[in-house]
């Protein structure tokens, strides 16, 4: 069946408008969604191919200097055990997954500029890439960093050190829904600064949104896609909102969480078709909200899985959510499993390779051309 919004087959889908991005999103019966979602999985197949990356997800801090109104490790949550892994626990996890094959970790903790940080952050990037290097993958592990907004020099420490791509998630593009997720400090101009920043310095760049957070209508999320179009974006980590109960938005109505399940899926594949050879990830808040949730996402153009390998101690606490998954997926059991999902979906995946989007060589030939 066609899509139902008539798209001149002269002119591509990267060309799409905010308001037919829009009516994409809005498509909800169930015929017009099963379509999407297929053209959507067809344009990854034909952009990024049929191979699917782990990236090792190794969340080792909890202690955070933001407030967002919507996280569960923001600083004002007292009731939170605050952890922090030590450089070798960190790098113990790394060579865990450097070790399955599955080419890149990310690092992720809650926000913090301070010296210390920074120095620990560079000097734990120098180390994975250092104990990483085997004959099948010669240039160490590939590392993604999302340690939040930074300066330019720790920005260009944490690249100098190996780290070469970074997610930096938007939250939304609207000026006037960042305002209300967020206290008066935290502004959307600087996070569009630290993006600037990162772009500039040569590191492949991510962003994302979350999806069904309150307030945010099909429009938003809308004009999100288009200024990731815009922004020329490598990767996309978004995810649905899910409420956390020690956090001032839980009180804000909405929508049930099929119906956020659903929408943020929409998401993915719209997000696939507009902007078509980026990295987009399956995201662990799709697998809160169904078990099989980041499969879906794989099925509706994703490519890129996060599996958690921060030993389940820990994980406990790093409570973005509630009712975040705990599994320890360095279990061989969920792995079994994950990958029979992937191959019953024609998928396989990628072992021994950093997996960049193929996005990254287009955009970096453009660039020369234009030089
Ligand atoms: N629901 C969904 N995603 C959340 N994040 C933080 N809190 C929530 C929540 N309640 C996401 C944000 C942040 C990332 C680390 O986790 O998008 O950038």
């Amino acid at each position: 069946m066609p899509l139902p919004l008539a798209i001149p087959e002269t002119r591509p889908k990267s060309a799409l408008s905010p308001g037919q991005i829009r009516s994409l999103l809005e498509i909800t019966d169930p015929k017009g969604v099963a379509a999407l979602r297929r053209e959507a999985r067809q344009a990854a197949d034909r952009h990024c191919g049929h191979t699917v990356f782990f990236r090792g997800i190794i969340e080792f801090s909890n202690v955070c200097n933001c407030d967002c109104y919507y996280c569960g490790i923001r600083r004002s949550n007292r009731k939170l055990t605050r952890y922090q892994l030590t450089r070798a626990e960190i790098l113990r996890q790394a060579v865990w997954c450097a070790r399955q094959g599955f080419g890149s970790v990310i690092l992720q903790s809650g926000e913090r500029r301070d010296r210390s940080f920074v120095d620990f952050v560079a000097t734990v990037v120098r180390a994975i890439k250092q104990a990483t290097r085997t004959p099948l993958l010669p240039d160490g592990l590939g590392i993604t960093l999302c340690v939040g907004e930074q300066s330019r020099e720790a920005y260009e420490r944490f690249f100098e050190a190996g780290c070469h791509r970074y997610l930096l998630r938007i939250e939304t593009r609207s000026p006037t829904l960042f305002k209300r997720w967020h206290p008066a400090d935290q502004t959307l101009e600087n996070r569009l600064r630290c993006l600037t920043r990162l772009r500039s310095i040569g590191y492949q760049v991510g962003t994302g949104v979350m999806i069904g957070a309150p307030w945010q209508t099909t429009a938003d999320l809308a004009a999100d896609v288009a200024w990731f179009r815009e922004q020329d974006v490598d990767m996309i980590g978004m995810g649905p909102y899910i409420p956390h109960h020690a956090a001032p938005l839980a009180a804000c109505a909405v929508d049930p969480p099929a119906v956020r399940l659903e929408l943020a899926l929409t998401m993915i594949a719209v997000v696939r078709l507009v902007l078509r050879d980026v990295n987009i990830a399956a995201t662990t808040a799709l697998q809160t909200l169904d078990p099989l949730g980041r499969e879906q996402g794989l099925a509706c153009g994703a490519n890129v899985i996060m599996p958690q390998v921060t030993s389940p101690g820990c994980r406990k606490d790093y409570t973005l959510y509630d009712a975040k998954p705990g599994d320890d997926e360095t279990d061989p059991i969920f792995r079994k499993a994950l990958e029979g999902h992937i191959r019953e979906l024609g998928l396989m995946v990628g072992y021994n390779r950093w997996g960049d989007a193929p996005h990254v060589k287009i955009r970096e030939a453009r660039r020369e051309g234009a030089a």
